[in-house]
């Protein structure tokens, strides 16, 4: 049973009157991303149930600052063990997280493969300034771009340029590797990062038009010479270290702000 959960900040108004943002859903698919996230936030395990009964789903919350902040992780595979990493899980609990606990902004963190041709290095943290599909390829008028998907992600000038992110555009598919297709489709997409999340969570978070923040942090170089999923792992830990970074300064930033001074 999915119901609206509410925890105790009040919402205030900035000096202009509009109301602060108050209720913060940070959404990461892997557990390794989100603990020290956990911990820097002080965060807790919820155990009441705000996601169905049996689902692997996990939500820390707590009290950060002047914000409710919720981080949720899709958990591990029940069978194998694994984390639920991709876009079918990231669009179930970005949906769930919605509908349970009425975010004012949504933050999507995570790691990226990066193109080195469009300026990508390991470590860096990008934020996307626009998500699409890059392997559903549907070549009938119409459904070709639907298939894509491609949509803006909410502008934030004062947060890049304050926090001084960079700025790309991101291309999501539910593999690690990228075929040749893939690679076709992430060229046309103009994207510099490629994950396994961000246009699915952007999907379901504009259906319930709820703002959006994409922060990535590259962990492999995908047009580069090394192995894509061992480059991946070996660079996980450190990198997730400077994603974690920038998501708690991104988290700092917005405290006490409304949406538009974003
Ligand atoms: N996450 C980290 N590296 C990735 C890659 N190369 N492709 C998709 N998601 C990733």
């Amino acid at each position: 049973m999915v119901e609206a959960v509410t925890e105790t900040t009040t919402t205030t108004n900035t000096d202009d009157g509009k109301p602060t943002i108050s209720t913060v859903v940070i959404i990461i698919a892997m557990q390794t991303e989100a603990l020290p996230l956990v911990n820097k936030f002080q965060l807790s395990q919820d155990h009441h149930f705000v996601f169905p009964e049996g689902v692997p789903w996990v939500r820390y919350h707590g009290v950060y600052k002047d914000l409710q902040v919720n981080i949720i992780w899709p958990g591990k595979d029940l069978l194998l063990g694994v984390d639920n990493i991709g876009t079918i899980s990231a669009s179930l609990v970005t949906y769930a997280s919605i509908q349970a606990l009425k975010p004012d902004l949504i933050i999507n963190a995570g790691t990226a493969g990066g193109f080195k041709a469009k300026g990508a290095c390991v470590g860096d943290v990008y934020l996307a300034s626009d998500v699409a599909f890059h392997d559903r390829r549907i070549p009938i008028p119409v459904f070709d771009q639907y298939g894509i998907g491609a949509r803006q992600t909410f502008s934030t000038p004062n947060l890049i340029k304050e926090l001084n992110l960079k700025v790309g555009k991101l291309s999501t598919g539910d593999s690690l590797d990228m075929s040749p297709h893939d690679e076709t489709s992430i060229l046309a997409n103009g994207a510099t990062i490629k994950d396994m999340e961000g246009a699915a969570v952007a999907y379901v978070a504009d259906l319930l038009s709820v703002p959006v923040v994409f922060i990535k942090a590259v962990t492999d170089i995908v047009d580069g010479e090394k192995p894509t999923a061992e480059e991946f792992l070996q660079n996980l830990v450190a990198v997730t270290a400077a994603l974690d970074q920038a998501v708690s300064q991104v988290v700092d930033f917005i405290n006490r702000k409304h949406l538009g001074e974003l």
